[in-house]
């Protein structure tokens, strides 16, 4: 599912004689709203479109959709104007909804193709991005398992259309890097979607390893042999409880022109391909989600995926350590006490702690193959489902300036994302009484920042930002413009920091 069946294209002839089944675009919520293009369509259409907004029943209030058949004036058999809110608070973030919400709205509506006009005056290369990625992800379905798809229905194409001659190039340009980062989302997407029993960490292994083959990309799979033999405890002490041996999956980007001394980006994920809580169990309600206990790790090989595309001037390693979390008679216990890759001794308090047991090592061993900035991926504690609901993902850094750039990408690519404290006083939370750390926090409260600590601890003096996605990485319902299921949440910041750096 990483490649699109969806063919996206640009087409600068007048949208009024373009052939579609729909043509989609949209209406500010704005006392005269039918200005510039709907305008034009307005005058072909005999006053059709002031008739509907004067009624009332076309507001411009978001993401409401009006859909009218037989346009006078238009080659297309329907017109869908969809709600884009206020002119002034209008972001590339919102026409990305849009596009998306339009195609699941057509789409349900067995429509096969459709035409997409961008209204007057937009900024040409980053809005065709938007859209591309707005469609793209919009169109992936997490039906995979179904015998019955629904329905066969299925959008084929869709046509940008609004951009002149002389925008076309921009316009290409960006609707080739939305592709090529939406593609990447929905590849993160499917992994996510995957059953622990089809995915474990030797599969994850083996499809980063295709990806990672076809992208151009230089691969290492650290088998059980080899992760005993570089001693990260931390990652086999949660390994040891399971029937399915662990993986440490390394994969690197180098621009044609790396000098020897420039900067290295880590890009660290977690990647438990179920977690039930290991002896520390976890309740059965809602336990069958914990196969989404992987989405850090998908996150950052849909990023170096798309980074492989978009060739960056600068260096990437992701590092995924990947493992199930179980109970059973070899599983670790509460109170034991394992010697970490880095030589930090750990005292296991809770089972169910265990990413940052594993992004310990990982971040340990990001540090030894180079990297000078890390940002790890981790649906690490329920306390930021408890902070930030699944609206914002939690940021967590050592070092503001690099933080900082991140929170810029997230803004710029339409990602919530919030910033969370990292006081001293937190990391007294985490001091081991019988080993140099605990793995949960002695304290009341702040759980998403003692495992955020404890991450750090392994990160040294290294730039170090962890994002916690475990409220933000699932959609428990769908959304007008996006499946039920995974999101793929912070793929676009992180390749627009790489792309920035
Ligand atoms: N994978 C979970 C975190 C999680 C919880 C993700 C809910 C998504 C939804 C993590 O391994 C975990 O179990 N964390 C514990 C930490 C606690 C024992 C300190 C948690 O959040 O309860
Ligand atoms: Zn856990
Ligand atoms: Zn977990």
């Amino acid at each position: 599912m990483d490649k699109t069946n969806l063919q996206l294209t640009l087409d600068t002839r007048p949208f009024a004689f373009l052939e579609a089944e729909a043509l989609v675009t949209y209406i500010f919520d704005e006392p005269d709203p039918i200005q510039g293009r709907l305008a034009e369509i307005d005058s072909s259409a005999n006053g059709l479109l002031k008739r509907i907004a004067g009624s009332g029943e076309a507001t411009g209030k978001t993401l409401e959709f009006t859909l009218i058949h037989a346009p006078g004036g238009l080659k297309a058999s329907r017109l869908l104007l969809v709600g884009a809110g206020k002119r002034e608070q209008f972001t590339g973030a919102i026409l990305r909804r849009i596009a998306g919400a339009a195609l699941r709205y057509l789409k349900s509506r067995s429509v096969k193709n459709f035409a997409f006009l961008i209204r007057e005056g937009a900024a040409i290369g980053d809005n065709a991005q938007a859209l591309a990625e707005g469609f793209i992800t919009a169109n992936f379905e997490t039906d995979k398992y179904k015998t019955e798809k629904k329905n066969g229905k299925e959008i084929h194409s869709v046509v940008l259309t609004g951009y002149s001659d002389s925008e076309k190039a921009a316009a290409e340009k960006g609707l080739a890097v939305g592709k090529v980062i939406a593609e990447s989302q929905n590849f993160t997407r499917d992994l996510v979607n995957e059953p622990s029993n089809v995915l474990t960490p030797r599969v994850l292994a083996e499809k980063a390893q295709v990806m990672a083959k076809e992208a151009g990309l230089a691969v290492d799979i650290l088998d059980e042999k080899r992760i005993a033999e570089l001693k990260m405890g931390a990652l086999l002490s949660v390994a040891q409880g399971s029937a399915e041996p662990p993986r440490m999956i390394v994969i690197t980007y180098t621009p044609t022109n790396a000098k020897p001394d420039a900067p290295v980006i880590g890009l660290v994920g977690k990647a438990v391909t179920f977690d039930t809580g290991g002896i520390s169990i976890k309740p059965a309600d809602g336990m069958e989600k914990m196969k989404y206990d992987m989405a850090g790790g998908a996150t950052m090989l849909g990023a170096i995926r798309a980074l492989a595309a978009l060739k960056p001037n600068v260096k990437v390693i992701c590092v995924v350590p990947s493992t199930e979390n179980m109970p059973g008679g070899k599983a670790q216990k509460p109170g034991d006490i394992q010697t970490s890759m880095s030589g930090k001794t750990i005292e296991v308090l809770n089972t169910d702690a265990e990413g940052r047991l594993i992004l310990a090592d990982a971040v340990h061993y990001a540090k030894q193959l180079g990297v000078t900035h890390i940002v790890d991926a981790a649906t690490l504690t329920g306390a930021i489902v408890v902070a930030l609901a699944n609206i914002n993902v939690g940021v967590f850094g050592s070092d503001q300036p690099w933080t900082d750039k991140l929170l810029a990408s997230a803004k710029a690519t339409g990602e919530k994302m919030w910033q969370m404290p990292m006081d001293d006083e937190y990391r007294e939370f985490i001091k081991g009484s019988f080993a140099d750390i605990q793995n949960i926090g002695s304290g009341k409260g702040g759980g998403s920042i003692t495992g955020a600590w404890f991450i750090r601890e392994f990160a040294g003096d290294t730039p170090w930002i962890h994002l916690d996605i475990a409220g933000t990485a699932w959609n428990d319902d769908a959304k007008p413009w996006l499946a039920k299921g995974p999101t793929g949440v912070a793929l676009r910041t992180l390749v627009h920091l790489v792309q920035s750096f």
